[in-house]
């Protein structure tokens, strides 16, 4: 075992942790524990764009930008934290194109935009160029951009170790156990000051665009060592994954005029949302989609509909629409070029000349460990801070997004939320102590993972992994009911049982042992999909992402609030609930 002293640690290398990284290593020295090179984590995945109300193109505001971002959250949103993330969205924009970052261009030099879902003119209720983008890689652009400024900043990175627990000392934390995969040493790494920007969960869930690193490591790390997680029940279904494989189609596309075709050929979006169709908020659009499916309206009678952005189409629809603009295959190209790499890798088919075969994908988690607007760990309803641990991006819950994300916001909330936690800890880290490492405190999980290691049971970790995900998205997706959560919760917990007592694992070494390695984020999986579903049960509304055919409507009365699970002693979860912060937007029904 070896144990390293920073000032402060961040446990994450995607684009929160590698922008809080930044901030912080212009304080005080700073490490970034990744399980993955910090290139390949998930900020990649994140294509169309970057919301910033730079009005490039045309007339914007960032009070449109949080209207809009109120009103996508269902109104669950703390409107003073997207006060805050829609004003600072643009300097930070700036600042990454200052470092380098290349975004398209319009003609005239500046910041190429496109249009996303949910983000309007305010006045009109039409769409607005709002999202920024380098070509369909943005969120890529933004990782490369960010590593090389912390490397020309000194900032230390462990690339492929795995964290594994975090260390309290009466209610305060002390320092994080992590694994190196590549020798199966354990590693403690003292520090004055935490953050984690572990990323979210997706493969809690069967289809889902998110990588297999995405098992929520740092959330099930702070919530089995007493940190509650907020608004847990709302996961975001993107509507547009590629069929059976979840892989993202951005929204992008539909930024581009792409469109949703029905098996009837129609483009059901009108019906669902006249004024704004195609860019709908995305929980919107991902309920039509299952309810033209469930009407026997997919292609072909199948689980999915078109995406439609060959020339001929879109240009149809904008001449409709009485635009001038008009595409083409280059265009297009130059636009979309990822997208239509995957189509062509995955599907075997060229989007230009053929529509893309899409379904609804489990995408992004809107809660998480709660935080202020510091990025400070927050531990109660009052919102206690609780000193030296912080956390950003789709890990933490500030709360953005509320019951549903808008689109760009996610790449928003890393840089802006990162930034914000990076310049907090170094501040804190340069007057902290550091808190002594009590005696004995690796022994639980060195038990767990040899536990792991050694396992012998008759189960497979693939085996019970495919179990949850099936009972998740059959029960725990865009729809949801009692009877069906009731039945999920039922399973998770038998799953959990049997994770614990007929466990089986082949590898027995230590050397990049993932087989031991994904046991255990199997473990973490699981804490999550019950602590979703626990929340999702007792919440009886339906508000953004979490829809229940059994309570239809949207209780303001009852429901205008956010939830906290927590983990007791004994393992079972009790929730509380703490209020939702109003500034100037007071919640109304949602008309697109
Ligand atoms: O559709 C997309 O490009 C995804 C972006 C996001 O999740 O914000």
């Amino acid at each position: 075992m070896q144990t390293h002293q920073y000032d402060a640690v961040i446990i994450g290398g995607g684009g929160a942790g590698l922008m809080a990284a930044l901030y912080a290593s212009r304080g005080v020295n700073t490490a970034v524990i990744s399980k993955v090179y910090p290139t390949r984590s998930h900020t990649g995945a994140a294509q169309g764009g970057i919301g910033a109300a730079l009005g490039n193109h045309e007339e914007d505001h960032w009070e449109w930008h949080a209207f809009d971002t109120v009103k996508g959250s269902d109104y669950l949103a703390d409107q003073d934290a997207v006060e805050v993330l829609c004003k600072e969205a643009i300097e930070t924009v700036i600042e990454l194109e200052h470092m380098g970052l290349p975004f398209d261009r319009t003609e005239d030099g500046r910041i190429s935009q496109r249009r996303f879902g949910g983000h309007t003119n305010n006045e009109t209720g039409k769409p607005v160029r709002r999202a920024c983008h380098a070509a369909d890689r943005t969120g890529h652009m933004i990782l490369q951009t960010l590593y090389q400024q912390c490397i020309k900043n000194q900032v230390k990175f462990f690339d492929e170790f795995q964290a594994v627990d975090m260390i309290m000392n009466d209610g305060r934390p002390a320092a994080l156990v992590a694994v190196e995969i590549g020798t199966g040493e354990l590693h403690v790494f003292h520090a004055k000051a935490f953050l984690f920007a572990t990323g979210g969960w997706g493969k809690v869930w069967q289809i889902t665009s998110n990588a297999h690193t995405l098992t929520g490591d740092g959330n099930s790390i702070l919530f089995r060592r007493g940190i509650p997680m907020e608004d847990m029940e709302f996961f975001q279904f993107h509507p547009t994954g590629i069929y059976r494989l979840g892989i993202l189609i951005t929204e992008g596309v539909r930024g581009e005029g792409g469109v949703l075709i029905n098996g009837k050929g129609e483009r059901f979006m009108e019906r669902y949302a006249p004024t704004i169709k195609d860019l709908a908020s995305r929980d919107v659009i991902s309920r039509a989609i299952y309810l033209e499916i469930m009407e026997g309206r997919g292609i072909n009678g199948k689980n999915y509909v078109h995406l439609d952005v060959r020339p001929e189409t879109v240009n149809r629809y904008l001449a409709e629409a009485g635009e001038s603009r008009r595409i083409d295959r280059e265009y297009i190209e130059s636009k979309l070029p990822d997208i239509l790499d995957f189509c062509r890798t995955y599907l075997g088919i060229d989007p230009v000349e053929e529509p893309m075969p899409i379904q609804p994908t489990a995408h992004y988690a809107m809660g998480g460990i709660p935080t202020n607007v510091d990025a400070e760990v927050v531990i109660d309803e009052n919102n206690t801070v609780l000193p030296g641990l912080y956390a950003a991006g789709e890990c933490a819950c500030v709360s953005v997004h509320g019951a549903n994300r808008l689109g760009t916001n996610s790449l928003v909330d890393l840089v802006v939320f990162g930034r914000r936690g990076g310049r907090a800890m170094a501040e804190y880290a340069k007057q902290a102590d550091f808190v002594p490492i009590p005696d004995g405190a690796l022994d639980e999980i060195q038990q767990e993972l040899e536990r792991l290691r050694t396992a012998n049971g008759s189960t497979s970790v693939a085996a019970l992994r495919e179990e949850m995900q099936e009972t998740m998205m059959r029960y725990v997706s865009v729809f949801r009911t009692e009877e069906g959560m009731q039945q999920a919760l039922d399973k998770i917990r038998e799953l959990k049982e049997r994770y614990r007592t007929d466990l089986r694992i082949d590898d027995r070494g230590h050397i990049f042992n993932y087989d031991m390695l994904e046991a255990w984020e199997l473990g973490s999986l699981l804490d999550l999909a019950e602590v979703t579903t626990v929340a999702a049960l007792a919440r009886t509304e339906s508000r953004g992402a979490h829809s229940r055919d059994d309570y239809p409507q949207r209780d303001d009365v009852n429901w205008l609030k956010h939830s906290l699970a927590h983990r007791k002693p004994d393992g079972s979860i009790e929730l509380t609930y703490k209020p939702v912060v109003i500034t100037k937007y007071e919640p109304k029904e949602r008309v697109y």
